[in-house]
């Protein structure tokens, strides 16, 4: 069976005092409901203190990004191993706000993706089309190429450590949400890829998230779609109360 997960992409938001403020509400109002898993991404500058934070709860650490590169000279950037040497065991790649504005390419992906799996990681990995793509029809072919050229070189057995999150560029911020039948026709699609690849046992173990303006009026009817297996959230996850409804929005 899949994981659930509700994961929150806190970006570029939230200074230590802020970061402890929300991790504490968090901590307060999350036992952990069966099967759901909870993650909090903040920035470089706040994980390990979320970590300790949340050291004894039922609530993971997820980072928003690391560097290709085992190590060297690459002013500002973080690697696998100075996350995992923190206690961080997941992390976010190919981010729409990476790629488009950071300009990560398919290919650095691929290797960002490869650097994590070495360092055993778990990586949530992200896809999703401009709305322009979906205007021209274009949007199925963006994302599999998106899988095809970042993630799809790795092994059978690497893929347990993946999570795939859709995240379409339209809904992201906008107040735009997908609609759940929009979701479950593009996860579905996801999955058919997935299955194309490595066989249907494995894809069907695959967890793909949902993210674009996820709230909790309405994440429940999102999450009930088959092959929605949870979100990634943005703003929403920036309230405690607002992402753990969203948590709890799994019927
Ligand atoms: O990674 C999640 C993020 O891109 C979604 O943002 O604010 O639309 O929930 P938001």
């Amino acid at each position: 069976m899949r994981d659930k997960i509700v994961a929150g992409n806190w970006k570029m938001n939230n200074d230590l005092a802020e970061t402890e403020d929300l991790l504490s509400k968090i901590k307060l109002e999350w036992e952990g409901t069966e099967g759901v898993r909870v993650i909090v991404a903040p920035s470089f500058t706040n994980l390990h203190h979320a970590f300790e934070s949340l050291r004894d709860t039922q609530v993971e650490v997820a980072a928003q990004n690391m560097n290709q590169h085992e190590n060297g000279a690459y002013t500002g950037e973080v690697s696998a191993k100075m996350l995992t040497s923190i206690g961080i065991k997941t992390v976010i790649l190919g981010h729409s706000e990476r790629r488009a504005i950071f300009k990560e390419t398919d290919e650095v992906l691929a290797e960002k993706v490869n650097t994590a799996l070495k360092n055993d990681m778990e990586v949530i990995f992200c896809c999703g089309e401009e709305l322009k793509e979906r205007k021209n029809n274009d949007h199925f072919e963006v994302v599999k190429g998106q899988l095809e050229n970042g993630l799809f070189h790795i092994s059978e057995e690497a893929l347990e450590k993946v999570v795939v999150a859709y995240e379409p560029v339209w809904a992201i911020g906008t107040g735009e949400t997908a609609s759940p039948e929009q979701a479950q026709e593009m996860h579905a699609f996801i999955r058919k890829s997935i299955e194309e690849k490595y066989g249907k046992d494995k894809a069907a173990e695959v967890a793909i998230l949902y993210g674009g303006s996820v709230k909790p009026s309405n994440a429940k009817e999102i999450f009930a779609k088959e092959d929605v297996d949870g979100g990634l959230v943005g703003g929403a996850s920036l309230k405690a109360e607002d992402f753990l409804a969203i948590a709890r929005a799994f019927n």
